[in-house]
């Protein structure tokens, strides 16, 4: 089989002057993507800003025979979002790939978490996830072909201690996916998610000797598979970390029926709703509505 390339095809990376961002650009590039290396250059707190970040970052893509340009706008605003799209546009004429991967932490136990805490944090990942892709959306859609990839996170899908504000958002993260999945299916634009763990500033505190192995040029072929034309899912979710992929869904127990339902019947009941034997794995309401059809005609 061929090998997999991207000549032709436009990526923007948000967050991508460093960390696993800059792996997902070089990887793309050397494949022929033409990339935008978007990053605010700020710290993992998203405090302060260095536009010598994305510059520098995209420099190194043309040292290695790539093409990249490079945008410090934030993906925080709306304005800001434009602006990372425009960049593409006006230097490649168009976008084919979205990854939103910039990201912070502002970690703190719950009964401590301020405001200060929270806003920037949903900001950044779920407002920014939809102030850049907006305007790209739009795109892809007169060109009838996008990819967007979003970078959630094991913090929301199965919840980690002191990080209410991003797990929130990373969660959130994986209903926008679903919901671009639906409305995409029909201008042959694919909205898929990944759940990494890596070395990356962002956590070398927190893996500890186990980083070592974590490397973030790993995550970026499970990116750039999602990305790719030939990518044949929509609306799914990937853990990946070391080498290991594994796909994480969303399943729903076969439960009880029972129009009568009492709370006594709740109760009874309780270990039968949650077994998870012969669980299904929606793909979309209608899915949910089905099953709900079939208890009504007694099936
Ligand atoms: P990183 O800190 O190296 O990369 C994040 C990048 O986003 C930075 O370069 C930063 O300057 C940029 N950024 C922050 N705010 C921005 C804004 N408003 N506009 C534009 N750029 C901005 O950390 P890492 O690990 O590479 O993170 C990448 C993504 O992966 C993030 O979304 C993070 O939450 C996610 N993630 C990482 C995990 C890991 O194990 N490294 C685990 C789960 C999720």
């Amino acid at each position: 089989m061929a090998d997999i390339g991207y000549d032709g095809k436009v990526a923007i990376i948000t967050g991508s002057g460093g960390g696993l961002g800059f792996e997902h650009a070089k990887l793309l590039a050397s494949r022929g993507a033409q990339i935008v290396i978007n990053d605010l250059g700020g710290t993992v707190s998203g405090d302060g800003g260095d536009a010598t970040a994305a510059e520098t970052a995209a420099k190194a893509i043309e040292d290695l025979g790539g093409v990249a340009v490079a945008n410090h706008d934030s993906v925080a605003t709306p304005e800001g979002g434009e602006a990372i799209v425009n960049t593409a546009i006006e230097a490649f004429g168009r976008v084919d790939i979205l990854i939103n991967n910039a990201g912070i932490l502002r970690d703190k136990a719950f009964h401590n978490m301020t405001p200060d805490l929270v806003d920037p944090v949903i900001d950044v990942h779920l407002r920014g996830a939809f102030n850049v892709t907006r305007p790209a959306w739009i795109k892809m859609r007169e060109q009838n072909y996008g990819r967007v990839v979003n970078t959630a996170s094991t913090a929301g899908i199965i919840g980690n201690f002191g990080q209410a504000n991003y797990g929130a958002a990373k969660m959130g993260l994986v209903g926008f996916t679903r919901v671009l999945a639906q409305e995409g299916g029909r201008n042959n634009i694919k909205a898929n998610a990944i759940a990494p763990i890596a070395r990356t500033r962002m956590t070398e505190e927190l893996l500890g000797p186990m980083g070592e192995q974590l490397n973030p040029e790993q995550i970026s072929p499970v990116v750039a598979w999602l990305a790719h034309e030939d990518c044949p899912v929509t609306g799914e979710i990937y853990s990946c970390g070391g080498g290991m992929v594994a796909r994480f869904f969303i399943g729903l127990t076969t439960g009880i029926f029972d129009p009568n339902l009492t709370v006594e019947g709740m109760r009874d009941r309780f270990d039968e709703i949650r077994d998870e034997d012969g669980y299904m794995v929606p793909a979309e309401t209608a899915d949910e509505l089905r099953k709900l059809l079939a208890y009504f005609k007694g099936e």
